[in-house]
């Protein structure tokens, strides 16, 4: 898969949105190493959560130029960036200012991405609605993700697939227990070390 490119974006403008990390590119790399799968589902609609600068959906759709790409993000300078960042790319996609998947109907989407806020914070510091949306994940940084796990079984095709970043502290085995009492599957992508974090990239699928 090819790294968008992010030229058309000042640097002043990352004072807003999430600047592409290690753990952005850690998800274009899953989701590369897992593209024949991915090729194989022909999937028509793909959202990802939490687009930031839109790096990881343009990816997608750049790969996958025949699937309705879509993002959202709380924050609602992200989704004017993630929708610059596609056109940039000449890349079709469509950003939307919302929590989670709140409004996506049943059981119609056949990729869901999330790289969630997961670093462990004060409760009281989740919920917000600017760049502190980018990293608190409250306790076990994981409030937002554990949101976007219940809505998973409502918003995903029956064939679909699920890929979320965890680190080491989100305890991704109790992770893969909720995802496995709804009645998904799951595997590890890939895992990177990135200075004191331990990343991964988990795919569920039923
Ligand atoms: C770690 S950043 C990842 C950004 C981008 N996906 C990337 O990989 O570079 C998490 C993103 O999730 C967004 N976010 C946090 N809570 C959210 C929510 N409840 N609904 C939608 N987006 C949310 C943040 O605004 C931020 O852009």
């Amino acid at each position: 898969m090819e790294t968008p490119h992010q030229n058309h974006i000042n640097k002043a403008d990352f004072h807003d949105v999430y600047e592409p990390a290690e753990d952005s590119f850690l998800m274009i790399d899953a989701l590369e190493k897992d593209i024949d799968y991915l090729k194989a589902k022909k999937p028509i609609f793909c959202l990802e959560v939490g687009s930031g600068s839109g790096i990881v959906i343009t990816a997608f759709s750049m790969a996958f130029p025949g699937t309705f790409c879509l993002s959202t993000d709380i924050n609602v300078k992200a989704c004017i960036m993630s929708k610059s960042t596609a056109c940039y790319n000449k890349a079709l996609h469509d950003s939307i200012n919302m929590n989670l998947a709140d409004s996506f109907t049943n059981n119609k989407l056949d990729v869901i991405i999330f790289n969630p806020p997961y670093v462990v914070t004060d409760s009281i510091e989740c919920g917000q609605k600017d760049i502190t949306a980018s990293w608190a994940g409250g306790k076990n940084g994981r409030e937002v993700t554990d949101k976007l796990l219940d809505m998973i079984p409502k918003k995903l095709a029956d064939n679909g697939v699920f890929y979320l970043l965890l680190i080491e502290e989100n305890i991704p085995k109790e992770v893969c227990e909720i995802m496995s009492s709804f009645g998904f599957n799951y595997e590890c992508i890939i895992k990177r070390l990135v200075r004191n974090e331990r990343q991964m990239v988990i795919k569920f699928f039923r």
